[in-house]
């Protein structure tokens, strides 16, 4: 596995990558465990070579403390990408990517970063398209792949390419979630003992609200998620959505023929977790 710090470094050796090989590129924040793994699994199957990239985005982090808490594994996470046969990472510093001006460029989502994670966490997905192109625009890879886990950010790096003509296709990734149902995150770990024990209601919630769908309507599945986490010491709600796959507009009524998924923010203390389920 060979490691790159510079955009030149990177460069160079992927010039010399023969023009019918196929690059398939895995963005990460690192501190990676095995939802992340998985994906670079199935790039590894779909690709003759991967790229790993680790960048802590300083402009995609509504809340500076939850930048400066970031946890930071990086030998780790080298260690289990080159278990994975990884080809290649990139370990850019802040000053490689952005220079002196740390800032987001804007972008016109058609409304997908104005709902949910968008509305709760200002500016977010700017930070994120920002990060994201200036990668694409690096590395040229030919597929890229991100978590459902994240559906919302998924949806929007798809518009980013639509309306960037980029040439990159955009592959989503199956949420891995561990034995009891919780949805592997880097924050996982700064959960307490109790905050951890509570944490799979949000997926039986999730799973609960898919059961309850195809005869219920959605007030009725929302009041019972929100009833679900009333009284409870350890989690607090911060949404629950049901909205369209496609606009991601949160739905008051079904309409036959569109495609929904439930998505859920919850906060234990500080620590944000989120999660979502395809609904029909
Ligand atoms: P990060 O949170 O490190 O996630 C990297 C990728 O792993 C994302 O595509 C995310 O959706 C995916 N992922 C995380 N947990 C997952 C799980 N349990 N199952 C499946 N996929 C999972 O998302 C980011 O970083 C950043 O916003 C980034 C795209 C790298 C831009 O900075």
């Amino acid at each position: 596995m060979e490691v790159f710090k510079t955009v030149k470094s990177l460069q160079n050796r992927l010039s010399k990558i023969e023009q019918n090989k196929n690059l398939g590129f895995v963005p990460t924040m690192g501190a990676l465990h095995d939802g992340h793994l998985s994906i670079v699994k199935k790039a590894k199957t779909e690709n003759d070579f991967v790229i790993a990239s680790i960048f802590v985005n300083p402009t995609q982090f509504d809340k500076e403390e939850d930048l400066l808490k970031y946890p930071k594994t990086i030998e780790k996470d080298l260690e289990e990408l080159a278990s994975e046969n990884c080809d290649f990472v990139f370990i850019p510093s802040v000053e490689e990517i952005y220079a002196n001006i740390i800032k987001s460029d804007n972008f016109d989502f058609d409304g997908l970063d104005r709902v949910m994670e968008g509305a709760f966490r200002i500016g977010h997905f700017d930070g994120v398209g920002t990060i994201v192109k200036k990668l694409f625009e690096i590395i040229k890879p030919n597929k890229a792949y991100f978590g459902e886990k994240d559906y919302q950010q998924l949806q929007i790096i798809k518009k980013m390419v639509e309306k960037n003509h980029l040439s990159v296709h955009i592959i989503p990734c199956e949420i891995y979630r561990e034995k009891d149902g919780l949805a592997m995150s880097s924050r996982n770990a700064r959960l307490t003992k109790n905050q951890r024990n509570e944490a799979p209601l949000i997926y039986q919630t999730l799973l609960k609200s898919q059961s309850l769908f195809a005869n219920n309507n959605i007030k009725f599945i929302k009041t019972m998620v929100n009833n679900k986490f009333k009284n409870n010491e350890f989690l607090q709600i911060e949404y629950f959505e049901i909205a369209d796959i496609q606009t991601l507009k949160p739905a008051d009524y079904k309409v036959n023929g569109i495609k929904y998924r439930a998505f859920i923010a919850v906060f234990a203390d500080s620590i944000r977790l989120i999660d979502n389920i395809a609904l029909n």
